[in-house]
């Protein structure tokens, strides 16, 4: 038997060397160390042998398995760095590579970008809050009662649970308040929602930046310097800006923004809306924290909402905020900087 073992072996380690593909390797793979293969074949004639020659057979077998194992390990890696090798030959690698263009930032990426650097500046610090609002967040803490007609305007998308897509970042104003108490800076850039029909002025998602400052003696005064500082840092100082009176549910008084700027063709432009924080505000706000951290009495605030897009659409005089959210890469280069 040890020599048919010797000779099993050469013929397999031949057998192996000469495979010259994948199929060949496979074949020899089975022939030799397949269930029915002939080592395995070998293996069943130990049952004849006599007890004393078993071990050494035994071992002999072992020994011969893993050669032949190895043999195909060996030669299946050359095979393989031979197909790459191959493949790698009618490939001419002094053509020009593809080259990977550098990406840029959208330009509301941008516009967000340069407001944030703004109003850090006057120690505005940024807060969050979630797309999916709750009825009261988004409306009820903000003096907006289920059947206040403001409610009409900002149609949305409700959830089953009763929840909503905020219509307005203004809701991070309420979760910013009842977490922390005054005085309070904050900015707030994010995603607003709509049930509005989709054209050249108006998006289901746009983008709005909330902006909240209360403490003691925060005054109309405070707002305008800060609206003024704002729109100079981003326009220009020839910047002008004038209050017109408005209602918001949520402020008292509440005015809308109007900006004019030779950087936008020197036109007024309605860009924002803002006041001062109504009293309801803070006390649902203190019903909620069960304090009164925010005492009507003690101290005020102001509150502004800028729409992104728009602003977005100024800056850059496109006409069409659908632009905006189609990610044409031919649109969206020319803004790289
Ligand atoms: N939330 C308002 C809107 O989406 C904008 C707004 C107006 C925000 C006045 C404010 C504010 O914070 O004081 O139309």
């Amino acid at each position: 038997m040890e020599t048919q073992i010797e000779q099993l072996r050469v013929e397999a380690l031949a057998c192996i060397a000469t495979a010259s593909d994948a199929a060949a390797l496979k074949g020899a793979r089975i022939r030799f160390l397949g269930k029915t293969g002939a080592v395995s074949l070998l293996s069943e004639g130990m049952r004849n042998l006599p007890k004393e020659e078993r071990p050494l057979m035994g071992k002999l077998l072992n020994e011969l398995r893993t050669a032949v194992s190895v043999a195909l390990q060996e030669k299946e890696s050359t095979i393989t760095m031979q197909a790459d090798a191959d493949a790698l030959s009618s490939i001419d690698a002094t053509l020009p590579g593809t080259a990977a263009e550098p990406g840029s930032l959208h330009p509301l990426t941008l516009l967000v970008d340069r407001a944030v650097q703004i109003f850090r500046r006057l120690g505005f610090a940024i807060a969050e809050g979630p797309d999916i609002e709750t009825e009261w967040h988004c409306f009820d803490a903000l003096n907006t009662p289920a059947d206040h007609p403001a409610r009409n305007d900002q149609d949305t998308f409700y959830f089953s649970d009763g929840r909503l897509l905020r219509t307005h970042t203004s809701s991070i104003q309420i979760r910013t308040m009842v977490h922390h108490a005054p005085p309070l800076r904050i900015i707030a850039p994010g995603a607003a929602y709509r049930r509005d029909e989709v054209d050249a002025t108006h998006l289901a998602q746009f983008n709005q930046m909330e902006g909240l400052y209360v403490a003691p003696k925060v005054t109309l005064a405070d707002l305008k310097g800060t609206i003024e500082f704002f729109f100079n840092e981003l326009f220009g100082p020839d910047t002008e800006i004038r209050f017109r009176p408005h209602f918001f549910p949520f402020t008292e008084p509440s005015y809308e923004i109007d900006l004019r700027a030779e950087a936008l063709g020197g036109k007024w432009m309605e860009l924002a809306g803002c006041g001062m924080v109504h009293p309801s505000v803070f006390e649902a706000v203190n019903k909620k924290r069960s304090d009164a951290a925010y005492d009507p009495e003690k101290i005020s605030g102001f509150a502004f909402g800028f729409g992104l897009d728009r602003l977005a659409m100024n800056l850059t005089g496109i006409s069409d905020i659908r632009m905006l959210s189609e990610n044409d890469i031919r649109f969206l280069a020319r803004f790289s900087t």
